[in-house]
């Protein structure tokens, strides 16, 4: 049920028409079927090659693409470099050094331009990377609808404000979600992206050691599981690249996993923890937990709404021969 151009009413109205496409955005399935066939098939290529590497690049993919769409929309903003008069979202510190994936997209994107030249954007790239990696992993995968092209600013400062971080608690959740246009159930749903992948112990180890006033430690945190992630995360170890998996109980399948451990109190960051504060949040968490099938279909939903927050269409924007500059 992607919304689309075809459910606005096909009437010659200017006024319904100009509204239609500010509520439904003009991306569509198949967008590159005669122009492009094979850019759907070269990006999995690519995604697949990239995974059999290393796994992890799936992880790193799914949130590469919220990162690009929360910030500017899906416009492909999180790939551009920085230069020396501009730092880019990509290197904000909710993106550097955590972020991965990006030689996935630059090859994918090599040889579509390769193949055909100038026509398939940065930002569908990323957004089928992201479907791929769910279905590479063990998730539903879903149509694209694209189309989407490539924006020109990238802005350090707006990944700042606009990423959530892992201290916020459900009502921050909520409204950061909410100013995207999601409701507190798909944020839940889509706070499910972190069934696969790993985090730097620098977005958690307050949990661990500095808490608060009184307390060292989150009591919301498993003890068990604490000790074991101080063991990862050493207090005081200043090695910027230690990580730990996310999700214990199943890291590296895209699964209900993730609502598994939190109803486990193993809930990494504050941010997933905090879904059992909050009594619909927490209803959303069991229900999830107890229904993957139903969570696997609202997840999928979820990505592709999410797919089409503040996307370029028609002949804004530009599709950039490399994704890593504007043209
Ligand atoms: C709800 C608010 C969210 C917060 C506060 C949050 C925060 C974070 C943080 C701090 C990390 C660890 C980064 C690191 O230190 O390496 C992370 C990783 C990750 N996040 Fe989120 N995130 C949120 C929502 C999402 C959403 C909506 C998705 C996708 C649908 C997502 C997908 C991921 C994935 C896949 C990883 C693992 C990345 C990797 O292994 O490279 N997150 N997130
Ligand atoms: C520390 O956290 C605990 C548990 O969330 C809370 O009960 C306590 O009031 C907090 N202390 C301070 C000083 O904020």
């Amino acid at each position: 049920m992607s919304p689309n151009k075809s459910s606005c009413p096909s009437v010659v109205l200017v006024v319904i028409i100009l509204s239609c496409q500010s509520v439904y955005s003009q991306l569509q399935v198949g967008f590159y079927s005669r122009s492009c066939s094979l850019a759907e098939f070269i990006v999995e290529d690519e995604v697949r090659k990239g995974f059999i590497r290393d796994t992890g690049v799936a992880a790193g993919l799914v949130r590469m693409h919220f990162h690009d769409c929360f910030v500017r929309g899906c416009d492909a903003s999180v790939l551009i470099d920085s230069t020396a008069s501009n730092t880019a979202e990509r290197d904000a510190p909710p993106n550097n050094p955590s972020l991965r994936g990006f030689e996935v997209i630059d090859s994918a994107k090599a040889r579509l331009e390769a193949l055909c030249q100038g026509v398939v954007s940065c930002a569908d790239i990323l957004a089928f990377a992201a479907r791929d990696s769910i279905e590479m992993t063990g998730g539903l995968g879903y149509d694209v609808p694209a189309g989407r092209r490539d924006g020109r600013i990238s802005l350090a400062s707006e990944a700042n404000t606009n990423l959530p971080g892992p201290t916020l608690n459900v009502n921050q959740l909520t409204q950061f979600f909410a100013n995207k246009g999601f409701t507190q159930e798909e944020m839940v749903t889509l706070s499910g992206g972190h069934t696969i992948g790993r985090s730097h112990c620098t977005s958690f180890s307050s949990r661990l050691y500095n808490f608060n006033a009184t307390l060292n430690q989150d009591p919301s945190l498993d003890p068990i599981y604490a000790a074991q992630l101080k063991l990862q995360c050493p207090q005081g170890n200043t090695n910027p690249n230690l990580v730990v998996q996310m999700n214990p109980s199943s890291p590296t399948i895209t699964d209900t996993g993730y609502y598994i451990d939190i109803l486990a109190k193993r809930g990494l960051f504050e941010s997933d923890q905090t879904l059992l504060s909050n009594a619909a949040t927490a209803n959303q968490v069991n229900q999830n937990a107890r229904n993957p099938i139903l969570w696997r279909s609202k997840f999928a939903a979820a990505m592709v709404k999410m797919g089409q927050l503040g996307v370029l269409t028609g002949s804004a924007g530009e599709i950039r021969g490399n994704c890593r500059v504007i043209n």
